[in-house]
């Protein structure tokens, strides 16, 4: 075997603290749910540089990529002829929150009409606690993310952390992700995130405000807009380093994807087009409109707009494939063939 193993940063820099106190060494979905533990039964310790932390590390170190087998990031590897692997890890510098399920409106992909919110992601005992249990994951933190599965100027947990951390660990800067319906400058100045903002995410799934009602229930297309123009108005001022538009990609909206580009050019904004995750109990819509799938009738027809000129992937336009964006890569390349590509070695 070659002396030469694969780093990859993750899971000694960043740490996602999920529904149910779950803690993934990467994005959940890459990894297939691969858990380190459970913050609400075990201590930091324990997780983060425990056996399963330990094997994470391990695996990786020995160019074993059975635990990623879904990685979207391998832009983010590393060559590295070191020794000994690295199994102990400093406190991450980056935390994804997802705690509260909470939001405002359905859209149609993440909340079926048969959804029922979870009240219980937090156990009720240890709701007061969250800053404390959270604070040894927070020691070295540089970003913290949020929310990544509810909607976090909905959800007064969210919120809450949000000021508590912005408090007691006042070097931390956040990555917002939201719906954009109450992204307000007033709700923004509420919480004291301004000057606290790296990241700011705003899903808009459409151009056109008949095509974000198919999509958003109970949304507000002109509420978003002009929060989306008032974030931009910050990107222009550089008060945050970057803002991006989410689109979720699916048979309703691919249409709009040229004009969703030039909207982002024009807002100083990149945008993140997200293939259709089907984990979420979808049935039968999600055959309906999962367009990324080459069986789908319209499939020839995205492709053609993945080739069209305003569609410059890499420069402003981010793929966030799932295993399902499969229009820009016909032809299904393994993960071990991909590395090989990076990295020609191997
Ligand atoms: C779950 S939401 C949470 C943050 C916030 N409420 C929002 O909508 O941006 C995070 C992202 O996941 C995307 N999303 C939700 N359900 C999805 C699905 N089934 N497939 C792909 N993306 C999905 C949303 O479009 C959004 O951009
Ligand atoms: S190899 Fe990919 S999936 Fe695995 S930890 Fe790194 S970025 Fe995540
Ligand atoms: S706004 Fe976000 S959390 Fe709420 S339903 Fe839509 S995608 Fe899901």
């Amino acid at each position: 075997m070659s002396d030469k193993h694969i780093y990859c940063p993750n899971p000694y820099i960043l740490a996602e603290i999920m529904p149910f106190g779950e803690v993934y060494p990467c994005s959940c979905g890459w990894i297939r749910g691969y858990s380190l533990g459970n913050i609400f039964k075990q201590s930091y310790d324990e997780i983060w540089n425990g056996e399963r932390a330990k094997e994470f590390r391990q695996k990786l170190y020995d160019n074993d990529f059975s635990l990623c087998p879904g990685c979207q990031n391998l832009e983010i590897l590393q060559e590295i002829n070191d020794p000994e692997p690295k199994l102990i890890s400093e406190p991450p510098e980056r935390i994804l929150l997802g705690l509260d399920e909470f939001c405002d409106v359905k859209c149609i992909f993440c909340r079926p009409e048969n959804y029922k919110v979870n009240p219980n992601l937090i156990p009720k005992d240890k709701e007061d606690k969250l800053l404390e249990i959270l604070s040894p994951w927070l020691s070295n933190a540089k970003y913290v993310k949020t929310n990544a599965v509810g909607e976090v100027f909905a959800s007064k947990i969210s919120r809450d952390l949000i000021k508590n951390i912005a408090i007691k660990f006042p070097n931390v800067k956040f990555e917002i992700i939201t719906n954009g319906i109450q992204c307000t400058k007033e709700n923004i100045e509420a919480l004291n995130l301004t000057d606290k903002i790296s990241m700011m995410t705003i899903s808009l799934h459409a151009f056109k405000e008949e095509t974000y009602n198919k999509i958003v229930k109970g949304g507000n297309y002109k509420k978003v807009i002009d929060n989306i123009n008032y974030v931009s108005s910050l990107k222009k001022a550089g008060k945050i380093d970057r803002f991006e538009l989410h689109f979720t990609v699916t048979s309703i909206n691919y249409k709009e994807i040229p004009d969703m580009i030039k909207l982002c050019r024009a807002i100083d904004a990149k945008i993140r087009l997200l293939g259709l995750d089907c984990s979420r109990d979808l049935e039968e819509l999600y055959n309906k409109i999962n367009i990324q799938d080459s069986k789908h009738p319209e499939y020839n027809e995205l492709v053609k707009i993945t080739h069209s000129k305003e569609f410059q992937e890499g420069k402003d336009v981010v793929i966030q494939g799932h295993d399902y964006f499969s229009a820009l890569e016909p032809v299904k390349v393994s993960f071990q063939d991909k590395l090989k590509r990076l990295f020609k070695t191997h």
